[in-house]
């Protein structure tokens, strides 16, 4: 595996890989990985020739308030990782090296970044995916780039941004990876105290109750929030939206997420179990 910090590099690697008619697939990450992140990657291995896994941590999807300053790097350990992953091109930038002076283009996704947690975080937070990825997928050109479910929103902004500008790139959403009690992985739950961990399950658990209440007819979102209130966690937001257009739905008659965002201990977390339509 090779890390490369540059621009130039990438696309000179790309280039001979393209030239030999080989795919090439883009995990795009901010480190400090997971079995998610690793996930992701054995998808890319499996599905195109040649993979790249961007690590950056994207300045501009943070709120002054949020936890960019704090956000777990350890680049040694996650070239160790990747590279076990047959991992071909680790792409570690500096911030300078995607943000030169003078950078001014933002892309913005109207509506679907409005809410959830564009509301939560901010109107930044989904300009800076965005824009980051998008930036990522004119340096790469990958054939094919894949996501996690876990963030389901951030999921629906990709596509959107690719349908909407054409961009020549297939999106793979991969399962969401959990723990053993269903807490999903996260690089931020190394900020989980051991008290925050045990309490941290409950996410799930909201959203298994509200998958159950779904299957037996019952209202959903107030089972979800029942188990949330006993495991003593407020939510930032506990929703059920139509699984394409985000649109509140009171029912899953078609496809909906159920989506979860609320801060336990020192993390704010998020999750999401997708309802198959079932009739009631
Ligand atoms: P990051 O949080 O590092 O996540 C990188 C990728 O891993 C995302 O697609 C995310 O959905 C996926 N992922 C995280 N936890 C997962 C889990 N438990 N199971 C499966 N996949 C999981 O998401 C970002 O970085 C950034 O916003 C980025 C897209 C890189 C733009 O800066």
């Amino acid at each position: 595996m090779r890390i490369v910090r540059t621009i130039a590099e990438v696309r000179a690697a790309v280039g001979d890989a393209k030239a030999a008619d080989r795919s090439v697939g883009l995990v795009p990450t901010m480190g400090a990985f997971h079995e998610g992140h690793l996930s992701l990657m054995r998808a890319a291995r499996e599905q195109t020739d040649l993979v790249v896994v961007s690590l950056f941590v994207n300045p501009t999807q943070f709120a002054p308030n949020e936890d960019l300053s704090t956000y777990p790097r350890d680049e040694a350990r996650d070239a160790a990782l990747a590279a076990a992953e047959g991992v071909d091109i680790l792409f570690a930038p500096e911030p300078a090296e995607i943000y030169p002076d003078g950078f001014a283009t933002t892309i913005h996704v109207a509506g679907i970044t409005e809410v959830l947690d564009g509301a939560s975080r901010g109107p930044h937070h989904f300009d800076g995916v965005a824009t980051v990825v998008t930036k990522l997928f004119g340096i790469v050109r990958p054939d094919v780039a894949l996501f996690g479910q876990k963030d389901a929103q951030q999921v629906l902004v990709v596509r959107r941004v690719v349908r909407d500008l054409d961009l020549d790139v297939r999106i793979v959403a991969c399962p969401i990876v959990r723990e053993s009690d269903g807490l999903a992985l996260s690089s931020r739950n190394v900020y989980l105290d051991r008290e925050a961990r045990s309490q941290a399950g409950a996410l799930n658990r909201a959203l298994d109750a509200g998958e159950a209440a779904h299957q037996a007819g019952r209202e959903i979102v107030p089972a979800a929030l029942a188990v949330l209130a006993e495991a003593g966690i407020e939510p930032e937001y506990l929703e059920l939206r139509d699984a394409e257009t985000l649109e509140p739905v009171a029912r899953a008659d078609r496809d909906a997420l159920l989506l979860v965002a609320a801060r336990v201990g020192a993390a704010r977390l998020i999750d999401n179990h997708l309802l198959t339509g079932i009739p009631a």
